[in-house]
């Protein structure tokens, strides 16, 4: 992958003309004084290509219309950087076939693994840091911690022949966060399929100079997979194709990180067999059934049926189907660039944890509805995708 790990470089002489240039006068977040808040490399007057959910061309925004139209719970790619994405994906639109799941015993040797300890122990640093905004200071420190954990894990837990076949790297963006990309190499050289299993590592708050500590948005998905790696190479597993882990940044920027990522393997030919997001993986409302919310829109059907399937054999809740609309998270930009995604959140939509997220009270300790037991079989079903879809000749 390290070819794929340049910034691609865009013309940008189609950019449209402005239709839109919010009146700053407006905001809800009364008088701007950026230069109040150190440690942000954000420009409020900046001028985005923004795709907003039914427009066929994107418009351009300022920086500061977009985080107001988030603020309001509207959600959309910038494509600013990412304008050619999905060009090919016409040369990709033959649906994948994925075969029934044939290792079970694979499977639960790596769940055996597992450690709840781990996901309390790495959200707690984790939700540490003020915020992990992508043109924050600190959202690039806690990438670096994110980063430097990545390879703690890969230097303690894998055996020596296995760490000959990982690879950690860093992704840059023209922002300060990166993201990070560990990958398990296949051990059959003849088939250059990749498995790629996701969640963002940004947090922000609705105005982002504020607070953001991000537990479950999506602290809890960056630590659900990040312990289902660590299980998978303690269980020296080697998958038979590749299997990456992508810790997205600048989600909360409109999908800017996985955009990023997915543009520059759809330019160099990668052949992505299927992905899996994990936004949102701690919340179990109160009174409500505990269960794994299957996501059914703007994702691959077959491979969501594939992932039904895995919930039944691999975990210990059930799947309830729910839809997330246009442009809810990093999903979507797979699905953009043609790759078959998918993707999970927490619970039903309904029931989700959007009263705290983009918020200070986005804390693992402000109710028993944060639950990581709960986070734990989102771990499962990333082992089991990462198996059942990367192979494994034990
Ligand atoms: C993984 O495979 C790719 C493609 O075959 C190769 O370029 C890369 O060097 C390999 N990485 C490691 C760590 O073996
Ligand atoms: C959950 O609901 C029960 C009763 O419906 C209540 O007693 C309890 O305090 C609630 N717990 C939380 C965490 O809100």
């Amino acid at each position: 992958m390290k070819v794929a790990l340049v910034l691609p470089l865009l013309t940008c002489a189609a950019i449209a003309t402005p239709v839109s240039i919010h009146d700053t006068a407006q905001s809800p977040f009364g008088a701007i004084t950026a230069a109040k808040y150190p440690g942000f490399d954000l420009d409020l007057d900046a001028l985005r290509l923004v795709q907003f959910e039914g427009q066929t061309e994107p418009v351009l925004v300022t920086e500061l219309a977009k985080i107001q139209a988030k603020a309001q719970g509207v959600a959309f790619f910038d494509v600013t950087d990412t304008l050619g994405l999905g060009s090919r994906a016409h040369l990709r639109d033959a649906q994948k076939t994925f075969p029934a799941p044939r290792h079970p015993d694979g499977v639960h040797s790596v769940l055996e693994n597992l450690e709840i300890q781990n996901l309390r122990e790495n959200l707690e640093k984790f939700t540490s840091f003020r915020n992990r905004y992508y043109r924050s200071d600190t959202g690039k420190a806690s990438q670096k911690w994110l980063l430097g954990k990545i390879k703690e894990i890969t230097r303690n837990s894998a055996s020596k022949t296995l760490r000959d076949v990982i690879s950690i790297q860093e992704f840059l963006h023209p922002w300060p966060q990166s993201s990070i990309i560990a990958r398990i190499n296949g051990s059959l050289t003849a088939d250059d399929g990749v498995i790629i299993i996701s969640a963002h590592q940004d947090s922000t708050n609705k105005w982002p100079y504020l607070p953001a500590p991000g537990a479950d948005d999506d602290g809890s998905g960056t630590m659900s997979i990040l312990e289902a790696y660590r299980a998978l190479i303690a269980s020296d597993f080697h998958p038979e194709r590749a299997v990456e882990f992508h810790w997205y940044a600048a989600e909360e920027g409109g999908l800017l990180g996985s955009q990023a990522v997915a543009q520059a393997y759809e330019d160099c030919d990668v052949n992505v067999v299927a992905t899996i997001q994990f936004d949102m993986t701690a919340w179990v409302k109160n009174g409500t059934r505990e269960e794994v919310g299957i996501i059914t829109d703007f994702v691959d059907p077959v491979l969501t049926e594939y992932n039904k399937k895995l919930v039944e054999l691999y975990l210990d809740i059930p799947w309830v189907a729910t839809k997330c609309g246009f442009a809810c998270s990093d999903h979507a930009s797979w699905t953009k660039a043609g790759y078959p995604a998918s993707s999970l959140i927490e619970s039903q939509w309904e029931n989700n944890n959007r009263e705290h997220a983009h918020t200070t009270h986005d804390r693992y300790d402000v109710s028993e509805e944060f639950s990581f037991s709960h986070m734990l079989e989102f771990s499962k079903l990333a082992v089991a995708f990462a198996v059942e879809l990367g192979g494994w000749q034990r």
